[in-house]
């Protein structure tokens, strides 16, 4: 058996506000909502997807209660083709009240951390060129160019025991895991 990610659903307490969140800033697209059962006040179930093979990458079920942060899980991740996408976004995120962003560069990612309107942590990243072992973050600033960035990165962290281009790293976990 061999198991690949589809999805992921969280309980939240605001559907309208999470929703707008997500599909504004974040880009998803709600595919289906409704009851999640037949029962008598069932909650509402929330699907939302970026993947036309995926009916939902991420669903909310909208009767959460508390009114604490999540504390759970630490973050969901996604992951972005272009490195203008990560900095644009934080633009973005850095001018919505009670979100806040912190950069951070894990050597073969740079990344942005930040929390959703309901204290749910979120990571957006783009791959850089090398692999590194983990866990190691620096941050990093999102004002740089996509060049200089990958200048940063590469002198942060090419001091670093088994940075390697990505592909020595990778290459031989697909010829032994998959
Ligand atoms: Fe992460």
């Amino acid at each position: 058996m061999k198991l690949s990610w589809s999805h992921a659903v969280m309980y939240v307490r605001d559907r309208d506000k999470m929703i707008d969140f997500y599909t504004q800033v974040l880009g998803f697209v709600v595919t289906d909502q409704g009851p999640i059962s037949p029962a008598q006040g069932a909650p509402q179930i929330v699907f939302m997807s970026q993947q036309p093979e995926e009916h939902h990458q991420l669903a909310m079920v909208c009767n959460r209660r508390d009114e604490a942060a999540s504390n759970s899980t630490h973050h969901f991740a996604f992951r972005v083709a272009e490195f203008a996408s990560v900095t644009s976004l934080a633009g973005t995120l850095n001018g919505i009240e009670g979100i806040k962003v912190a950069p951070l560069s894990h050597g073969n990612t740079l990344s942005i951390y930040f929390n959703d309107p309901e204290g749910n942590g979120l990571e957006v990243f783009w791959d850089t060129p090398w692999h590194v072992p983990q866990p190691q973050g620096k941050p990093w600033d999102t004002s740089l160019s996509e060049a200089s960035a990958l200048d940063w990165v590469e002198s942060s962290f090419a001091d670093e025991k088994g940075f390697v281009p990505r592909e020595d790293y990778y290459e031989p976990r697909r010829q032994g895991i998959q």
